[in-house]
């Protein structure tokens, strides 16, 4: 029996534990937004086992002064074995139907569609994350691009009222960051389309709650996960100051939601 008490702030419930202790105690949850530890940042193993701030943030640059961040130095097999295990409990822990969503690189691209599949998610595409101000490389193609591989849990009902979604995002990295790997909160407001207003919303790694931030700002409600005390504390500050601001972008949602309520 774990002993976890959460911090709640509005409609979100934040938890400072590992996601692996806390998935098994979740249920009802209409969709996963994740950005797991992606164990990746290099060529060969002796790069992968580096602190996060060497493996993601140029040399030089003002990001190597924050925080290391947990569970990143896995070896290909472990990070394989390890997400298919949270990521089946995450399945166990969400409605029939539910939509989860999973970012990776370029070198996980193959992993990750291979471990959300062993954990039971059906794979339903990619949608490629765009930076358009990444480092260029001479005489090869730019990694500009991260991924959010997205599937169901189980089939997935049709919508005749949902809007359509693009499938392709392009946006800059946040340049103000407290995360080495910390994510634009515009896109997660996108990628929180693809569920209705209200619905409930979990990242079991969140970081500095950017997914959390995007939650509250969109009308969702949310459970967030992290191991790090450092990075928790971060993203308790950040959604509560979201949640006291309130739901920002909520007029395309309010009208779309009328229009499903009007046709069922
Ligand atoms: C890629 S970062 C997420 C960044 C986040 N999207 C943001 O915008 O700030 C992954 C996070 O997962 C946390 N983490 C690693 N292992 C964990 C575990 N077993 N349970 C919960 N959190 C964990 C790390 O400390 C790290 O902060």
């Amino acid at each position: 029996m774990i002993d976890v008490k959460p911090v709640t702030i509005g409609p979100a419930t934040l938890y400072n534990a590992d996601a692996l202790a806390i998935l098994p105690t979740l249920s009802g949850l209409d969709a996963l937004l994740c950005d797991p530890p992606y164990s990746s940042g290099g060529q060969f193993r002796s790069d992968r086992v580096l602190d996060t701030r060497k493996k993601y943030i140029q040399s030089g640059s003002a990001g190597q002064s924050l925080p290391d961040f947990s569970g990143d130095n896995r070896d290909q097999r472990a990070f394989e074995y390890w997400a298919a295990l949270w990521s089946a409990a995450a399945l166990r822990a969400c409605k029939l139907g539910a939509v989860g969503m999973f970012f990776t690189d370029w070198r996980q691209l193959p992993a990750s569609t291979d471990y959300m599949q062993s954990g039971g998610w059906i794979w339903r595409g990619i949608v490629p994350w765009c930076k358009p101000d990444a480092r260029p490389q001479l005489g090869r193609f730019t990694a500009q691009c991260e991924y959010v591989i997205w599937g169901s849990a189980g089939p997935m009902a049709v919508d005749a009222a949902a809007e359509t979604i693009p499938g392709f995002y392009e946006c800059t990295a946040p340049r103000d960051r407290v995360h080495v790997t910390q994510k634009p909160v515009a896109l997660m407001r996108e990628l929180l389309r693809v569920v209705r207003p209200g619905a409930l919303v979990l990242d079991p790694f969140m970081g500095s709650g950017t997914t959390g931030v995007a939650a509250m700002q969109t009308g969702r409600r949310f459970v967030g996960i992290e191991l790090d005390p450092v990075h928790f504390e971060r993203a308790c500050e950040r959604i509560n100051d979201a949640h006291r601001q309130g739901a920002l972008f909520d007029h395309a949602d309010t009208a779309r939601e009328q229009k499903r309520l009007t046709l069922e």
